[in-house]
């Protein structure tokens, strides 16, 4: 039986996905919410940030993978135009339809998908640009969803990585506060609990880099965001 993390707790692999899922079934309709109130609204230039890097542009095809309730999505939407295409993906059901009602209601129609980022439903070297935002470090196999990554994006395209990361000292506090708020505001300390506790377990910048080498992009960079709260690592498929 091979073990990995769920937050602090060591489990079972193949129960891993499940747990998680329980967890996002549990935030969904208040996942926005909570979202802006336990990053005191940062989550917003974070993305406004990745979206700017991402540099997309009329006709390009992209795609974002773990992307619950939309927010990249809707952004990259009007840089595609008419001759380019955004598929909004999430392995969860409650996530996706909170963000797909989102779309529709600012008038935004794109394929919307469940899928699980460790195998992909689309052909190799398919995509200019792909994203993920806070969503890696929930997967059982980043290793393999990495290289599931890599292999439908087209040679030169981009992967961002948007992701909590190794902090700066004096902030480290900040992740004793998440399970509180998240019991004050959701009534639901254990899902905000282990978040608290997937973004301390996340690899730190210098890690994540090496598994997207690893993962077969040939240049890796990072951007810290707020003393390292947040990394965005850009990846290119060479
Ligand atoms: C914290 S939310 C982030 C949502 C959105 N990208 C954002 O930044 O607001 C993490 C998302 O990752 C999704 N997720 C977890 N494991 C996944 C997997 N193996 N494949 C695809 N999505 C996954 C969850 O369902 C959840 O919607």
């Amino acid at each position: 039986m091979s073990t990995t993390h769920f937050g602090f707790e060591s489990v079972d692999e193949r129960e891993k996905a499940s747990r998680v899922r329980g967890v996002f079934d549990s935030v969904a309709s208040r996942y926005d919410l909570m979202n802006d109130l336990m990053s005191a609204g940062l989550h917003r230039a974070w993305k406004a940030y990745t979206v700017m890097v991402a540099n997309v542009r009329p006709g390009m095809a992209v795609l974002d993978i773990a992307g619950g309730t939309g927010d990249l999505a809707l952004a990259f939407a009007p840089k595609v135009g008419p001759t380019g295409v955004v598929v909004h993906t999430d392995i969860n059901a409650a996530m996706l339809g909170q963000g797909r009602n989102r779309l529709l209601d600012a008038g935004v129609v794109l394929p919307t998908l469940v899928c699980d980022a460790e195998s992909l439903p689309f052909p190799d070297a398919h995509f200019d640009v792909v994203t993920v935002a806070f969503g890696l470090r929930n997967m059982t196999h980043k290793d393999k969803a990495l290289a599931e990554m890599n292999r439908v994006i087209k040679p030169g395209g981009k992967l961002l990585v948007l992701e909590f990361s190794k902090v700066a000292k004096p902030l480290e506090k900040i992740y004793e506060v998440l399970p509180r708020l998240g019991k004050a505001v959701a009534g639901d300390d254990a899902s905000y609990r282990y978040l608290a506790e997937s973004i301390r377990m996340h690899p730190d910048q210098q890690t994540l880099k090496t598994l997207m080498q690893q993962g077969g992009f040939g240049h890796v960079d990072y951007h810290n965001l707020t003393g390292g709260m947040v990394a965005l690592h850009v990846a290119i498929k060479c």
